[in-house]
Protein backbone atom coordinates (compact mmCIF):
# COMPACT_ATOMS: atom_id res chain seq x y z
CA UNK A 1 0.00 0.00 0.00
CA UNK A 2 1.34 3.76 -0.69
CA UNK A 3 1.03 6.30 1.70
CA UNK A 4 -1.73 8.91 1.00
CA UNK A 5 -2.06 11.86 -0.23
CA UNK A 6 -0.93 10.47 -3.22
CA UNK A 7 -0.08 11.67 -6.76
CA UNK A 8 0.58 8.76 -9.83
CA UNK A 9 1.58 9.95 -12.94
CA UNK A 10 0.88 7.33 -15.59
CA UNK A 11 3.07 8.21 -18.42
CA UNK A 12 1.14 5.71 -20.93
CA UNK A 13 2.89 5.35 -24.29
CA UNK A 14 3.44 9.03 -24.58
CA UNK A 15 7.17 9.54 -26.60
CA UNK A 16 7.55 12.40 -23.55
CA UNK A 17 8.14 9.75 -21.27
CA UNK A 18 9.31 6.88 -22.88
CA UNK A 19 12.64 4.84 -22.46
CA UNK A 20 15.70 7.31 -21.09
CA UNK A 21 12.56 9.89 -21.22
CA UNK A 22 10.91 7.71 -18.50
CA UNK A 23 13.77 7.79 -16.44
CA UNK A 24 14.02 11.62 -16.52
CA UNK A 25 10.55 12.50 -15.68
CA UNK A 26 10.47 9.80 -12.58
CA UNK A 27 14.22 11.20 -11.53
CA UNK A 28 12.18 14.63 -11.21
CA UNK A 29 9.86 13.12 -9.40
CA UNK A 30 12.10 11.11 -7.17
CA UNK A 31 13.68 14.86 -6.22
CA UNK A 32 10.54 16.47 -5.52
CA UNK A 33 9.50 13.29 -3.12
CA UNK A 34 12.10 14.10 -1.26
CA UNK A 35 12.31 17.35 -0.98
CA UNK A 36 8.75 17.85 -0.03
CA UNK A 37 7.94 14.28 1.52
CA UNK A 38 4.98 14.41 -0.53
CA UNK A 39 4.01 11.02 -1.99
CA UNK A 40 4.53 10.26 -5.70
CA UNK A 41 4.33 7.38 -8.06
CA UNK A 42 4.97 6.75 -11.65
CA UNK A 43 3.50 4.04 -14.12
CA UNK A 44 5.94 3.54 -16.73
CA UNK A 45 5.91 1.03 -19.84
CA UNK A 46 6.38 -2.58 -19.22
CA UNK A 47 9.86 -1.92 -21.21
CA UNK A 48 10.57 1.08 -18.94
CA UNK A 49 10.09 -0.75 -15.48
CA UNK A 50 13.19 -1.95 -14.77
CA UNK A 51 15.66 1.26 -15.74
CA UNK A 52 13.17 3.57 -13.74
CA UNK A 53 13.02 1.01 -10.82
CA UNK A 54 16.89 1.19 -10.54
CA UNK A 55 16.93 5.04 -10.70
CA UNK A 56 14.47 5.63 -8.22
CA UNK A 57 13.45 5.50 -4.95
CA UNK A 58 9.56 6.49 -5.30
CA UNK A 59 7.12 3.44 -6.19
CA UNK A 60 6.97 2.38 -9.45
CA UNK A 61 3.73 0.69 -11.38
CA UNK A 62 3.18 -1.63 -14.15
CA UNK A 63 0.54 -0.08 -16.62
CA UNK A 64 -1.23 -3.37 -16.55
CA UNK A 65 -0.79 -6.77 -15.72
CA UNK A 66 -2.54 -9.97 -17.78
CA UNK A 67 -4.66 -12.69 -15.18
CA UNK A 68 -1.90 -15.45 -15.37
CA UNK A 69 0.45 -17.57 -13.91
CA UNK A 70 3.72 -18.71 -15.37
CA UNK A 71 3.21 -20.96 -18.51
CA UNK A 72 2.52 -20.74 -21.77
CA UNK A 73 1.10 -17.30 -22.12
CA UNK A 74 3.03 -15.88 -25.36
CA UNK A 75 3.10 -12.01 -25.18
CA UNK A 76 1.35 -11.32 -22.28
CA UNK A 77 2.46 -9.61 -19.15
CA UNK A 78 2.98 -12.06 -16.05
CA UNK A 79 3.13 -10.11 -12.60
CA UNK A 80 5.94 -12.40 -11.15
CA UNK A 81 8.13 -10.66 -14.18
CA UNK A 82 6.41 -7.43 -13.17
CA UNK A 83 7.29 -7.61 -9.70
CA UNK A 84 10.73 -8.96 -10.60
CA UNK A 85 12.00 -6.09 -12.62
CA UNK A 86 11.00 -3.57 -9.83
CA UNK A 87 7.53 -2.50 -9.88
CA UNK A 88 5.61 -2.14 -6.77
CA UNK A 89 2.54 -2.12 -8.14
CA UNK A 90 0.17 -1.95 -11.02
CA UNK A 91 -2.64 -0.47 -12.39
CA UNK A 92 -5.23 -2.65 -13.39
CA UNK A 93 -8.37 -2.14 -15.93
CA UNK A 94 -7.09 1.38 -17.03
CA UNK A 95 -9.80 2.88 -19.58
CA UNK A 96 -6.93 2.19 -22.16
CA UNK A 97 -6.58 -1.33 -21.35
CA UNK A 98 -10.32 -2.87 -20.51
CA UNK A 99 -10.63 -6.24 -18.57
CA UNK A 100 -13.29 -8.38 -17.81
CA UNK A 101 -14.73 -8.13 -13.83
CA UNK A 102 -13.53 -11.87 -14.01
CA UNK A 103 -10.01 -10.98 -15.26
CA UNK A 104 -9.81 -7.86 -12.95
CA UNK A 105 -10.36 -10.54 -9.60
CA UNK A 106 -7.55 -12.55 -11.02
CA UNK A 107 -5.23 -9.93 -11.84
CA UNK A 108 -5.90 -8.40 -8.04
CA UNK A 109 -4.77 -11.36 -6.71
CA UNK A 110 -2.35 -12.66 -8.73
CA UNK A 111 -0.87 -8.82 -7.69
CA UNK A 112 -1.67 -9.51 -4.45
CA UNK A 113 0.36 -12.93 -4.40
CA UNK A 114 3.23 -10.65 -5.60
CA UNK A 115 3.36 -8.17 -2.94
CA UNK A 116 1.89 -5.55 -6.15
CA UNK A 117 0.18 -2.53 -5.21
CA UNK A 118 -3.14 -2.71 -6.66
CA UNK A 119 -4.79 0.32 -8.01
CA UNK A 120 -8.23 -0.76 -10.11
CA UNK A 121 -9.41 2.01 -12.39
CA UNK A 122 -13.58 2.47 -12.48
CA UNK A 123 -15.72 4.38 -15.39
CA UNK A 124 -18.21 5.10 -12.92
CA UNK A 125 -19.87 5.02 -9.71
CA UNK A 126 -21.29 1.63 -10.51
CA UNK A 127 -18.05 0.14 -11.73
CA UNK A 128 -16.24 1.76 -8.83
CA UNK A 129 -18.98 -0.79 -6.24
CA UNK A 130 -18.26 -3.63 -8.68
CA UNK A 131 -14.22 -3.26 -8.16
CA UNK A 132 -14.59 -2.44 -4.75
CA UNK A 133 -16.16 -5.46 -3.80
CA UNK A 134 -12.70 -7.29 -5.20
CA UNK A 135 -10.71 -5.39 -2.53
CA UNK A 136 -8.15 -3.70 -4.90
CA UNK A 137 -5.72 -1.13 -2.39
CA UNK A 138 -6.54 1.73 -4.76
CA UNK A 139 -9.96 2.77 -6.67
CA UNK A 140 -9.36 5.30 -9.38
CA UNK A 141 -12.28 6.41 -11.39
CA UNK A 142 -11.74 8.33 -14.43
CA UNK A 143 -14.46 9.36 -16.26
CA UNK A 144 -13.60 8.24 -20.34
CA UNK A 145 -14.62 11.18 -22.11
CA UNK A 146 -12.40 13.72 -19.67
CA UNK A 147 -9.31 11.43 -19.93
CA UNK A 148 -6.65 13.70 -21.71
CA UNK A 149 -9.02 16.61 -21.69
CA UNK A 150 -7.94 20.07 -20.00
CA UNK A 151 -11.07 20.72 -17.78
CA UNK A 152 -10.83 18.44 -14.45
CA UNK A 153 -13.09 15.58 -13.30
CA UNK A 154 -13.29 17.39 -9.99
CA UNK A 155 -14.74 20.25 -11.55
CA UNK A 156 -16.22 18.64 -14.95
CA UNK A 157 -17.77 16.26 -12.81
CA UNK A 158 -17.79 16.11 -9.02
CA UNK A 159 -20.50 13.75 -8.48
CA UNK A 160 -18.66 11.12 -9.97
CA UNK A 161 -15.82 11.28 -7.47
CA UNK A 162 -18.00 12.40 -4.45
CA UNK A 163 -20.40 9.35 -5.32
CA UNK A 164 -17.39 6.94 -5.86
CA UNK A 165 -16.08 7.92 -2.68
CA UNK A 166 -19.77 7.37 -0.81
CA UNK A 167 -20.21 4.12 -2.44
CA UNK A 168 -16.57 2.55 -1.96
CA UNK A 169 -16.86 3.87 1.52
CA UNK A 170 -20.06 1.61 2.63
CA UNK A 171 -17.96 -1.29 0.79
CA UNK A 172 -14.84 -0.86 2.75
CA UNK A 173 -12.61 1.62 4.94
CA UNK A 174 -9.30 0.16 3.63
CA UNK A 175 -9.53 0.87 0.13
CA UNK A 176 -7.55 3.95 -0.92
CA UNK A 177 -10.00 6.11 -3.41
CA UNK A 178 -8.10 8.39 -6.80
CA UNK A 179 -9.81 10.25 -9.09
CA UNK A 180 -8.51 11.10 -12.63
CA UNK A 181 -8.99 12.98 -16.08
CA UNK A 182 -8.08 16.42 -16.95
CA UNK A 183 -6.58 17.08 -13.36
CA UNK A 184 -3.57 19.55 -14.29
CA UNK A 185 -2.97 21.73 -11.23
CA UNK A 186 -2.88 22.25 -7.83
CA UNK A 187 -6.62 23.66 -7.54
CA UNK A 188 -7.48 20.25 -9.04
CA UNK A 189 -5.74 18.50 -6.42
CA UNK A 190 -6.93 20.11 -3.90
CA UNK A 191 -10.53 19.64 -5.04
CA UNK A 192 -10.00 15.81 -5.16
CA UNK A 193 -9.37 15.26 -1.61
CA UNK A 194 -11.27 17.88 -0.33
CA UNK A 195 -14.17 15.50 -1.89
CA UNK A 196 -13.03 13.15 -0.42
CA UNK A 197 -10.17 10.92 -2.50
CA UNK A 198 -6.85 9.73 -1.35
CA UNK A 199 -5.13 11.61 -4.62
CA UNK A 200 -5.08 12.01 -8.25
CA UNK A 201 -3.80 9.63 -11.21
CA UNK A 202 -2.88 11.72 -14.04
CA UNK A 203 -1.14 11.91 -17.31
CA UNK A 204 -0.85 14.45 -19.78
CA UNK A 205 -1.15 17.38 -17.04
CA UNK A 206 2.62 16.08 -16.54
CA UNK A 207 3.90 14.35 -19.35
CA UNK A 208 3.16 16.68 -21.99
CA UNK A 209 3.99 19.79 -19.76
CA UNK A 210 7.09 22.14 -21.08
CA UNK A 211 8.57 22.44 -17.49
CA UNK A 212 7.57 19.09 -15.58
CA UNK A 213 9.25 20.15 -12.69
CA UNK A 214 6.94 23.19 -12.06
CA UNK A 215 3.74 21.83 -12.95
CA UNK A 216 4.38 18.83 -10.20
CA UNK A 217 5.72 21.08 -7.91
CA UNK A 218 2.08 23.44 -7.98
CA UNK A 219 0.38 19.89 -7.88
CA UNK A 220 2.10 19.13 -4.85
CA UNK A 221 1.03 22.31 -3.35
CA UNK A 222 -2.66 20.85 -3.49
CA UNK A 223 -1.72 17.97 -1.01
CA UNK A 224 -1.11 20.47 1.47
O1 LIG B 1 -4.31 7.29 -16.02
C1 LIG B 1 -4.53 8.65 -15.96
C2 LIG B 1 -5.30 9.15 -17.10
O2 LIG B 1 -6.13 8.29 -17.78
C3 LIG B 1 -5.78 10.54 -17.02
O3 LIG B 1 -5.22 11.12 -18.15
O4 LIG B 1 -4.26 12.91 -19.44
O5 LIG B 1 -6.51 13.18 -18.41
O6 LIG B 1 -4.48 13.19 -16.96
P1 LIG B 1 -5.11 12.69 -18.24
Amino acid sequence: MFDTPIIIVNVKTYSEATGRKAVELAKIMDKLAKETSASLAIAVQHADIQKVADSVDIPVLAQHIDPISPGSHTGWVLPEAVKEAGANGTLINHSEHRLKLADIDTCIKRAEENKLTTVVCSNNIETSKAIAALEPDFVAVEPPELIGGDISVTTANPEIVKGTVEEVRKISKNIGILCGAGVKNGKDVEKAIELGTDGVLLASGVVKAQDKEKVLRDLISGLK
